[in-house]
């Protein structure tokens, strides 16, 4: 506006000296308009602790130390990082005051996060990604995505999340609540987890990868995998697995789109139970690199290949063991019962003399104790000093 009122009083004469002026106040224009610009439009929307691309459509809000998800963020967000942080809770509405139409990715890796409230993820309606990796929860609301029937959720990352392998119940109950239809992928590993509830995925129709690689988990015979109607890969790598019984294998097998099993790094124990397990696995093809799965136990199958194994040598246990084993110990106790009734035997013999003269020391004190007692017997039942003693008492 400065500008514009020099310009409109000055005539137009081309001169040197005018249009060198000229030139200065178009830049001083040019300037304005700029500073004016970037005041509008940076760091009014983006916080303090952040880096914000509107290009990118990204907001960045890496390792500051923030305890809690900072308000006016940018309404264009669509990823926005909040990892590396100290936000140890989740409050109910988080987003609800200001929603997010647009965010589409969330990254809460890092965080230390303990609990997660109901409708803490509300607001968010086009939430495909969620990452709670490497936190420490201990509450995860079931209702944590609002009250919708179905969110729109497809990859949730919840690796090494979990405060312990106890959690694992919270998980189920959200899992299960039927409003993650949409869920394709699904990342438990690294939790220590030692089971699978039996409903855990149930309600998880879309579900394409699952991933439960580094846990405990000793079984699977609990756990229904029926539900899991488009899997397609499945990682089991690096538990406590010992074998897949008749039942994981029927729903294994059932599974129409599954092509990528990995089994790799369980402690299989090659004994006559696996036999159903290796049919399963030399007629399969769903199972990654078959030839490396190994046998762990018993020592003389160590290292053998499962699918190479030899079903008529495999050997169980007698199956009476626990039975032979309680009756052994029964007669271990009944031998030292028996040794030590002989050992007292024979120290009462050796002192049959002392015993003998004890005995009589104990018939001596009691004929001398009855003996007293005999005499006081007599004087309480003499009538005259009854009488005697009656009499003083009067
Ligand atoms: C975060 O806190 C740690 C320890 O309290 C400190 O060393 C670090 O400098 C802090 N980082 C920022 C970005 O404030
Ligand atoms: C979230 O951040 C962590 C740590 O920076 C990173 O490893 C991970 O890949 C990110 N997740 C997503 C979905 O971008
Ligand atoms: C969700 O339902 C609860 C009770 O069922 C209610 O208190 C809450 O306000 C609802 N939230 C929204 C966002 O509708
Ligand atoms: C789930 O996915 C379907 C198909 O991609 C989509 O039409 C639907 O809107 C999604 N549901 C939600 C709640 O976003
Ligand atoms: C797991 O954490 C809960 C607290 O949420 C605690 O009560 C429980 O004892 C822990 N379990 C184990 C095995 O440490
Ligand atoms: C397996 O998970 C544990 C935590 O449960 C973690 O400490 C360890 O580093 C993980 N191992 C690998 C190879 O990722
Ligand atoms: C597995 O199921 C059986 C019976 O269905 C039950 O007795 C047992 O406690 C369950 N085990 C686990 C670890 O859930
Ligand atoms: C199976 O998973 C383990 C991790 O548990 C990984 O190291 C291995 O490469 C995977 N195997 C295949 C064939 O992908
Ligand atoms: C497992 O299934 C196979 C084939 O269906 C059958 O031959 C075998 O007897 C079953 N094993 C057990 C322990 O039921
Ligand atoms: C099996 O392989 C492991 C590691 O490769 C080795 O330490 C162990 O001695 C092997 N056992 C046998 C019986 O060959």
């Amino acid at each position: 506006m400065l500008g514009c009122s020099i310009w409109g009083s000055a005539p137009p004469t081309p001169t040197r000296e005018r249009k060198g002026a000229e030139w200065l106040e178009l830049l001083l224009l040019l300037l304005l308009i700029f500073s004016g610009w970037v005041l509008t439009q940076q760091p009014v929307n983006c916080p303090r602790a952040c880096e914000c691309s509107e290009t990118a459509r990204t907001v960045k809000c890496i390792n500051k130390n923030l305890t809690e998800v900072p308000q006016n963020l940018p309404q264009y967000v669509q990823n926005l990082f909040l990892t590396g942080n100290r936000i140890r809770h989740l409050v109910s509405g988080t987003f609800l005051s200001e929603p997010h139409l647009e965010l589409i990715s969330l990254n809460l890796s890092g965080n230390l996060l303990e609990t997660v409230d109901a409708e803490a993820f509300a607001g968010l309606p086009g939430l495909k990604r969620l990452d709670l990796s490497d936190n420490a929860l201990v509450w995860l609301s079931p209702r944590a995505f609002g009250n919708a029937s179905s969110s729109s959720l497809e990859e949730l990352n919840l690796r090494n999340s979990l405060y312990n392998a106890s959690q694992v119940a919270v998980v189920a109950e959200l899992l299960q609540k039927g409003t993650l239809l949409n869920l394709t992928h699904l990342d438990l590993s690294n939790n220590n987890l030692v089971y699978l509830p039996t409903s855990i995925f149930s309600m998880l129709p879309n579900l394409r990868q699952l991933d439960v690689h580094n846990n405990s988990l000793v079984g699977l015979h609990n756990v229904s995998l029926w539900g899991l109607r488009q899997l397609q890969s499945f990682n089991l790598g690096d538990n406590s697995l010992k074998c897949l019984r008749n039942s994981t294998l029927v729903q294994l097998h059932s599974l129409p789109w599954l092509s990528r099993l990995n089994l790799s790094h369980n402690p299989w124990v090659c004994d006559c139970n696996i036999e159903d397990m290796v049919n399963w696995l030399k007629e399969s093809n769903l199972v990654e690199a078959k030839g490396s799965i190994k046998c762990s136990s018993p020592e003389e199958m160590q290292n053998s290949s499962l699918v190479s194994l030899d079903l008529s040598g495999l050997n169980c246990p007698e199956p009476t063991d626990d039975l032979t084993q309680l009756q052994t110990s029964y007669v271990f106790l009944g031998i030292v019962l028996a040794l030590i009734g002989a050992i007292f035997l024979l120290v009462l013999y050796l002192n049959r003399k002392g015993i003998k003269k004890w005995i009589y020391n104990i018939r001596d004190a009691c004929r001398d104790h009855m003996e007293g007692y005999h005499y006081r017997y007599e004087i309480n039942a003499d009538p005259r000093l009854t009488h005697l003693s009656s009499n003083s008492d009067v």
